[in-house]
């Protein structure tokens, strides 16, 4: 099984926590997975229907999806009309600065954009640790987003932005996502030959 993470990042912050979602991925045995830039696959996006699941990352910027991500959702409009990623399994996740931020209507454009493309989206099961005694900065889930992955980046560079908390988040969100993956490999039935 085979899975990209596509994702964009202006400064450095979303790439930080793809890579940390990439780690969790390729910590379960049997999958492959992959960092593709947005602005990349913007200019190819036939090279998606080369995986199985999709892992998509953006910065919020002004309660959305950046330019360059918006640009490479929008390039995958031929793959629309075939419904060529129809099945794939997909997720979401986003960095912004503030507590909140408008993160949510970021994962919700992914969501819908998963949607229309007839995939199957999955989410960030993990309650958040804090509510365990877990110190806050240090807590799995600690900003508490169950429909996708959410990291808050402070003002410094992208190897201190981040709270240890958003960091565990991202690995585990990698995990369960490749191991989404596996599950859904063990539950497809291996077409049969029909007899000659
Ligand atoms: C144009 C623009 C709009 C932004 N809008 C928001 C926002 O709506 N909410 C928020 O919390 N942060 C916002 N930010 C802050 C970014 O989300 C934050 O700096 C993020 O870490 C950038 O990710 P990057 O380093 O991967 O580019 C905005 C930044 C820019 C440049």
């Amino acid at each position: 099984m085979k899975l990209a993470i596509v994702y964009h990042s202006a400064h450095g912050h979303t790439e930080y926590i793809a890579h940390q979602v990439l780690r969790g991925a390729m910590e379960v045995a049997g999958v492959e997975a992959h960092l593709l830039k947005a602005e990349d696959m913007a200019r190819a996006p036939g090279k998606l229907q080369a995986y199985d699941g999709l892992i998509l990352g953006s910065p919020t910027y002004l309660g959305g999806v950046s330019g360059p991500f918006k640009s490479f959702m929008d390039a995958t409009g031929g793959l629309w009309r075939t419904q060529a990623l129809k099945g794939r399994l997909a997720a979401g996740f986003t960095v912004s600065s503030l507590p909140a931020g408008d993160k949510q209507s970021t994962l919700l454009s992914m969501f819908v954009f998963s949607m229309q493309h007839g995939m199957v989206w999955v989410g960030n099961p993990i309650l958040p640790e804090q509510h365990s005694g877990v110190p806050y900065e240090h807590a799995a889930n600690r900003l508490g987003s169950w429909s996708g992955l959410m990291a808050q980046a402070g003002h410094a560079s992208p190897f201190d932005a981040f709270a240890p908390g958003d960091i565990k988040t991202a690995r585990m969100f990698g995990r369960h996502f490749a191991e989404s993956l596996q599950r859904m490999a063990a539950a497809t039935p291996v077409a049969q030959e029909s007899p000659t």
